[in-house]
């Protein structure tokens, strides 16, 4: 396909434009679905080079001539990432209150319930499940900045299925007319601690944000202060050992299940977050040189 950017006014045509250009010629290739790249040489094992929408073709097409050859890819359907995250999130803040509210869900498992005492950890627990989801709704609104405006909109099935199953099956557990509760002791240690580390949870969001313009500009940056001194991703530290609390009050299988299976993710983001970090800043001209940290959980990894 041929298609021709005019710059106006005698601005440098950008990227961006040439992705309107492909908008208006086929209107269903929204500039977010578009993937652009360079042409790689053949036999060459390099990656592609992406496009970066704010840049100028010029960049690209070595200055010399008016025309640039590029490799279109369709992303298929998007949707924004706050939406993808609200859709997740939603799921577990009103399926959890379900099973406590109405405990003739456990009918539907044989369970003959006629009337049921809450313990207070099952109470607590509920009042942690729902500030943990609806925090992470307003940081989704009001803190993150990403950098990806949008997200196939295959993830949003995914993630809700990952979301929705494993809240539904902690939910069903902790909430269950034959829950066996924890000692008060370890009730109060295990919803203290996850207390703290979902307040600093928050708090390492705000530093991430911070490392950004308000308009998401600015890449990726050196996150520093607080627990990002010892570790890459303080955000997931923080994350997972609010789990741990909650699971140490409330102690149950789903929930440690959930707990190693978030772990497992984390760790993997987390490893690729440190690369990247790395990458960018280490041996880079001009750019201060990655710090020695750990990547997620000191003493592991
Ligand atoms: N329970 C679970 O299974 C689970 C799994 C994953 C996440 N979470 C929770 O959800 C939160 C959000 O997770 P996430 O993985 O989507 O995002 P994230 O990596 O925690 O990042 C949050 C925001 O900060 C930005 N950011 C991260 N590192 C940056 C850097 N070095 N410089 C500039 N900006 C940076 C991100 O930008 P980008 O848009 O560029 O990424 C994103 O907008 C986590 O922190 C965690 O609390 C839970």
């Amino acid at each position: 396909m041929k298609v021709t950017v005019v710059s106006r006014g005698g601005r440098e045509a950008t990227v961006t434009d040439l992705q309107e250009a492909i908008h208006k010629q086929t209107k269903k290739f929204y500039p977010s679905r578009q993937r652009l790249t360079l042409p790689i040489p053949p036999g060459s094992k390099d990656r592609p080079i992406v496009l970066h929408s704010k840049k100028s073709l010029k960049e690209y097409s070595d200055g010399n001539s008016g025309n640039l050859t590029v490799v279109f890819k369709d992303l298929g359907p998007q949707v924004s990432y706050r939406t993808l995250f609200f859709c997740e999130y939603l799921g577990p803040l009103l399926l959890y209150p379900v099973f406590y509210f109405f405990p003739d869900v456990y009918c539907f498992f044989g369970y003959s319930v006629s009337s049921v005492t809450h313990h207070p950890v099952q109470t607590y627990a509920l009042y942690y499940w729902c500030f943990h989801y609806f925090k992470r709704i307003m940081e989704t609104f009001f803190i993150h900045r990403f950098s990806h405006a949008t997200s196939p909109i295959s993830n949003v099935f995914r993630n809700c299925a990952y979301y929705w199953t494993f809240g539904s099956y902690i939910a069903y557990y902790v909430n269950h007319p034959l829950y066996t509760p924890v000692s008060d002791c370890q009730m109060k240690i295990g919803f203290g601690f996850g207390m703290l580390c979902q307040v600093s949870n928050l708090y390492c969001h705000i530093i991430l944000r911070n490392l950004r313009g308000p308009d998401g500009n600015g890449w990726y940056q050196i996150p520093r202060g607080f627990l990002f001194n010892i570790v890459t991703c303080a955000n997931y530290t923080t994350e997972i050992y609010q789990w741990l609390g909650f699971n140490i009050a409330t102690q149950t299988i789903a929930g440690y299940v959930f707990l190693v299976v978030a772990t497992s993710i984390m760790s993997n983001w987390a490893l690729i977050k440190h690369r990247r970090l790395r990458k960018l800043f280490d041996g880079k001209e001009g750019r201060p040189k990655y710090p020695r940290r750990w990547v997620i959980l000191p003493p592991f990894f």
